[in-house]
């Protein structure tokens, strides 16, 4: 092992042993090279000469570019051609920081790491599976998810998905978590939790939201080292007031020296900028240390420089100088209120009883989706391809129920599609 990751590892040990054994064998393996190029370019940084970058300059000083791009982009060169750093963007790894601060005021003076940029959150889990997945290890997961976890912890890294019961009489069902949680016989166990949900839409309200973290404290309790990735890539985007609208990081950042919380963020989803490819990760632990953070940020800029070197420096700079604009909360405001009224429109609609004889929603309150399970034997996939090819309508099936993202449906359109949704099952209604 490399004397740079032993030294990490001896950090981690140090601060909390528990928090070596949650790392995989990669995690343990990986840090972020601090001798060589990087420091040997870092010394030679405002001399007169500096013949270290991999980078072209101007013979002022300033990032050789392509004329044409000025047109286009109205910002200094400094923060469009560079590269950024592994870790991101100082300033913007601050500006997130203290944004999850301000967004999950719970978190009162709990001490959490600074963020780390990834290239979107999908990035992030990918990231997150090298440093914490071995093949021995189980991912527990709800039994509606993002199918992309599967290629990252599976394909990539050879881990084992196991889920549970999301729902049980209309609310997240707490005892087939438990049962699940309580089957995993490894010392460490890895939780992937996403509120709200991809595709179901769903949030755990107030009143849920202490049962679930009871049991993962019941695991610490009993001596497991559990790691919790929290996706929380569609925060924010709440519709009902009985919702819990912090992050469930808040409440396990500092639940036990067993527990590291891992907060999965980012703008794609909460500020609309897709194609940007920009998130972050955060840890939080109980009693966790500057020491103990910088170490895990370090293992975290490593395996960012060994995968992909660095986020794009352009998406970090547009989405600083936007935090940083007077109109930015106001604008983002103005974009919730579309999504709600999408949302509170097909909310609305389920009232109309009929709907019932061939399908009903699974519970919803939040995010882009929202997810019906048919009713009298219909088979999803006929049910979508009736609705491609006889209702120019087009909706995403998950084994047997059908995701509808209302993120992407203009409010005057909802009615059509209920309709249109109506309709296909009638064709296909056989009883
Ligand atoms: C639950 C969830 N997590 C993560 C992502 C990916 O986010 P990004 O585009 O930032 O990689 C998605 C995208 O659909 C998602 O639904």
């Amino acid at each position: 092992m490399d004397a740079q990751a032993l030294s990490l590892n001896n950090s981690i040990e140090k601060q909390n042993p528990n928090v070596l054994k949650m790392l995989s064998e990669r995690g343990k393996n990986i840090f972020f090279p601090k001798l060589g190029i990087l420091s040997q370019a870092a010394q030679a940084k405002g001399k007169n000469i500096n013949a270290t970058i991999g980078e072209a300059v101007e013979d002022d000083g300033t990032s050789m570019h392509l004329p044409e791009f000025d047109a286009l982009i109205n910002l200094p060169c400094n923060s469009i051609f560079p590269y950024a750093p592994s870790f991101g963007k100082p300033e913007l790894r601050d500006t997130w920081k203290s944004v999850i601060y301000k967004k999950n005021p719970s978190l009162k003076d709990i001490v959490i790491s600074k963020p780390i940029a990834t290239n979107g959150l999908t990035h992030g889990i990918s990231i997150l599976g090298y440093l914490f997945a071995d093949e021995s290890d189980t991912i527990v997961l709800s039994d509606l998810y993002w199918e992309n976890y599967n290629l990252i912890f599976e394909n990539a890294y050879n881990a084992k998905v196991e889920t549970f019961e999301l729902f049980e009489k209309g609310g997240f069902n707490t005892s087939a978590f438990s049962k699940k949680l309580s089957s995993i016989k490894q010392e460490k166990v890895l939780i992937l939790l996403n509120f709200p949900n991809n595709p179901s839409g769903y949030t755990p309200l107030k009143s849920e939201i202490d049962g679930i973290v009871s049991e993962i404290e019941k695991l610490a309790k009993a001596g497991k080292k559990v790691v919790v990735f929290i996706d929380d890539a569609y925060f924010g985007l709440v519709y009902e007031d009985n919702v819990y609208t912090e992050s469930i990081f808040v409440k396990l950042a500092n639940l036990s020296e067993n527990v590291l919380a891992v907060k999965l963020d980012g703008p794609t989803k909460e500020d609309y900028v897709w194609g940007f490819r920009v998130g972050f990760i955060t840890f939080g632990i109980k009693n966790g240390t500057p020491e103990l953070y910088e170490a895990l940020e370090n293992k975290t800029g490593g395996a960012i420089r060994g995968n992909i070197s660095n986020i794009s420096q352009l998406s970090q700079s547009l989405l600083q100088t936007v935090y940083t604009h007077p109109n930015y909360e106001n604008s983002k405001l103005q974009k919730f209120q579309i999504l709600k009224s999408r949302y509170n429109i097909l909310k609305q609609s389920f009232s109309n009883t009929k709907y019932a004889e061939y399908f009903e929603p699974l519970p919803f309150n939040s995010g882009y989706f929202m997810c019906v399970k048919l009713n009298k034997g219909l088979d999803a996939e006929q049910v979508r391809l009736q609705l491609l090819n006889q209702y120019s309508t087009g909706v995403i099936v998950l084994g047997s129920v059908i995701r509808l993202a209302f993120s992407a449906v203009p409010q005057a359109k909802i009615p059509t599609l209920m309709e249109n949704l109506y309709n296909a099952c009638k064709d296909l209604d056989k009883s």
